[in-house]
């Protein structure tokens, strides 16, 4: 090859070079990382996608450089000289993509491996997803159990995930990972948040018909106001305790179960929207033509007896038929006691 040549084909590549780095880094392909884990995923998305730009320079300089130079003349129509074999360059682009594919292994393993490091100092989260609910729960708190998953800042979190029926996937884009909680068994997630804010938890397993409705929260708060937060949690929780008869087993009952994450009820203090208010169960019984009691039981293990206006059928699960017969008993009269 001639010394011009060479140059014209660097120049190609070292442009085309240029608009792929471009394009990679002006757009604002991925969400800002804000947990350590996120971090080392990003460090592994850039090692590749900065390999795909070296590559894609080759191949477009080649290219191009072959089109412009080696294309069909007007006035010639005769074959190509007959060549067959060239064993430097199948050894140069055989070993090529095999260190770079090993790399990639690597870079990848090494981070995989660090993201599933659990440190000494950390905090263990219980998930527990359902058809269409999460629920958090501390057992260094007593097993507080909320539908948000709060997070002091700067602490590793262990999430041990399990699932009581299909296949769900936790994900928060912004913590980077997504992780399947499976029936049977248990999956875990390392998450060290390092910005204060709400970020949105997404189930990303298609799980049934309320697939896109199971959502919720994870909070990153500053130490303080999360120590403050569990203390909040446990006096609430000891004052439904006392107020109504089975209101604390019921509280629980009602948390542990998700249904925080879809309904509001004011003595949960949940603020979901998914499922009717349930500060309004009275007049609802009163339209459906039903007493107060009776009307609560049959909803919870049978949702689709009565749907409320403006609700579809089908959305809230149909699991809780199998709620030990304790468990049901304290949630109907946790969401009944005082109203008529
Ligand atoms: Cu749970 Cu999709």
């Amino acid at each position: 090859m001639r010394r011009g040549a060479i140059v014209r084909v660097v120049t190609i590549a070292l442009l085309a070079a240029a608009v792929a780095t471009a394009v990679a880094i002006f757009i604002d392909w991925l969400p800002a990382a804000d947990s350590k884990e996120a971090d080392r995923i990003d460090f592994v998305f850039w090692v590749v996608v900065a390999i795909c730009i070296a590559v894609f320079a080759v191949v477009a300089a080649v290219t191009v450089y072959s089109v412009v130079k080696f294309r069909a003349r007007p006035d010639d129509d005769s074959d190509g000289a007959p060549i067959h074999g060239n064993t430097t360059l199948e050894i140069v682009w055989t070993a090529v993509p095999a260190v770079l594919v090993t790399a990639v292994a690597v870079v990848s393993a090494v981070a995989l491996a660090q993201n599933g490091h659990v440190p000494k100092k950390h905090m263990r989260v219980n998930v527990l997803a359902q058809q269409f609910a999460w629920s958090f729960s501390y057992p260094k708190y007593q097993g507080l159990t909320v539908s948000q998953l709060r997070m002091p800042i700067g602490e590793a979190v262990q999430l041990k995930m399990h699932s009581k029926d299909v296949i769900h996937s936790f994900w928060v884009p912004e913590f980077g990972q997504k992780q399947d909680l499976v029936p049977g068994i248990e999956t875990k997630l390392v998450i060290t948040p390092k910005r204060l804010g709400t970020y949105p938890i997404a189930c990303t397993e298609l799980c049934g018909e309320g697939h896109a409705l199971m959502r919720s929260e994870a909070v990153v708060m500053k130490p303080a106001a999360f120590t403050a937060w569990v203390k909040a949690q446990e006096k609430a929780a000891a004052r439904a305790a006392q107020g109504s008869a089975g209101g604390g087993a019921g509280l629980a009952a009602f948390n542990s179960n998700g249904c925080s994450a879809c309904h509001t009820y004011k003595p949960a203090g949940s603020t979901a929207t998914t499922g009717p208010d349930l500060d309004n169960l009275a007049a609802d019984a009163r339209r459906a033509g039903q007493p107060l009691v009776p009307f609560v039981r049959v909803s919870i293990v049978d949702p689709n007896a009565y749907i409320e206006k403006g609700y579809q059928p089908n959305i809230m699960p149909d699991t809780f038929k199998s709620l030990p017969k304790q468990q049901l008993d304290a949630l109907v009269q946790f969401l009944t006691a005082g109203k008529k």
